[in-house]
């Protein structure tokens, strides 16, 4: 009836002036640096789906992937002050803020993905997460790559003294500088967007990466050769700011907290996945020449390369490094 119509317009619009947040809609600008077809390009893609279908449009997801947005040195920035609302950056990326998060640069410290996750899912792995709250960001969630491997144009790696003198690609780490500084290599920071026209270009000779990456941005079709060394991880933190999760209303929170969820185990699934299957491409491509570190070969980098631990003690935290290695299989 005319009347009962009459009372639902009321009721909705006193209970719009009481609280707003039922009538506003939210946006979350989620920029990150990968291609799509990556575990993360994807999970951020399931993400949206689930946000939008579960809220009912309320909040709407836009992601921005390849750069497209912001890069590697903007991002966090642009996150800082709310021009985005999520980013997923790796690890290294957060050096110049939370320097402690390095810990997952670490060469050889963790032996495989469950030692990674039992690491990740520890008292210490959940109190890293919190580090970010001193930029004003929340860590959402851990979402996972893989280990790296690296290419290099000019001749096969075996060991250590292959790299010697040979310039490498890093991200902004002071880990993965030691890293590749104590086998004699010279490592480079420069933002992922650059990687593919640095290496084409010889303003670098190699790089360490994941196998999705690799595949997803040919790095591959410009390097000749490449070593399954899986010597360091690669990994990322789901982020968003105080700002923008303050202004949501709690039933939102809490939908977009289960989405996150969710979306984190499809991720890690996705990344097991997803490295598997591209590798297999990146060797039907015939490309690039592939060699597995032997048992022995991997020694000699592991020796290496855990030499730099002790310079890190302070930045990272001792017993972090410790808990971490405790939890070895
Ligand atoms: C890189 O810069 O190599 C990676 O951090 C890119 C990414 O986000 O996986």
């Amino acid at each position: 009836s005319k009347v009962s119509v009459f009372i639902l317009a009321l009721t909705l619009t006193l209970a719009l002036a009481i609280n707003p947040a039922m009538a506003r809609t939210y946006v979350i600008k989620f920029s990150h640096v990968v291609a799509v077809d990556t575990p993360k390009g994807k999970a951020a893609e399931y993400l949206k789906k689930i946000v939008e279908e579960r809220t009912k449009g309320k909040i709407k997801v836009q992601v921005y992937p390849n750069a497209a947005l912001y890069g590697d040195r903007e991002a966090l920035e642009a996150l800082k002050m709310n021009a985005i609302q999520m980013a997923c950056p790796s690890f290294s990326k957060f050096t110049g803020f939370v320097p402690e998060l390095q810990i997952f640069d670490l060469p050889f410290l963790f032996e495989n993905t469950e030692h990674l996750h039992k690491f990740m899912d520890s008292k210490v792995g959940k109190e890293l997460l919190k580090g970010v709250s001193r930029m004003g960001l929340i860590g959402l969630a851990y979402w996972d790559n893989g280990f790296k491997q690296l290419t290099l144009d000019d001749n096969p790696i075996r060991l250590p003294k292959d790299i010697k003198g040979k310039k490498f690609r890093i991200m902004s780490s002071k880990v993965l500088e030691a890293q590749f500084k104590v086998v004699g290599a010279s490592p480079q920071v420069l933002p992922f967007s650059e990687v593919y026209s640095a290496l084409q270009q010889g303003v670098v000779d190699g790089q360490e990466n994941t196998i999705s990456n690799i595949y997803t941005k040919k790095f591959y079709e410009v390097q000749k050769y490449m070593t399954i060394s899986n010597h360091g991880y690669l990994g990322y933190m789901l982020v968003t700011n105080q700002i923008f999760w303050n202004s949501l209303p709690q039933n939102l929170r809490d939908i977009l907290s289960s989405c996150v969820k969710e979306a984190t185990n499809y991720e890690r699934k996705l990344a097991a996945e997803l490295n598997q299957e591209q590798l297999e491409k990146i060797k039907a491509s015939g490309k690039v020449q592939i060699h597995y570190l032997t048992p022995e070969e991997r020694k000699v980098w592991k020796k290496a390369m855990m030499k730099i631990y002790p310079e890190f003690y302070d930045v990272i935290g001792k017993e972090r490094i410790e808990e971490a290695l405790k939890l070895a299989p």
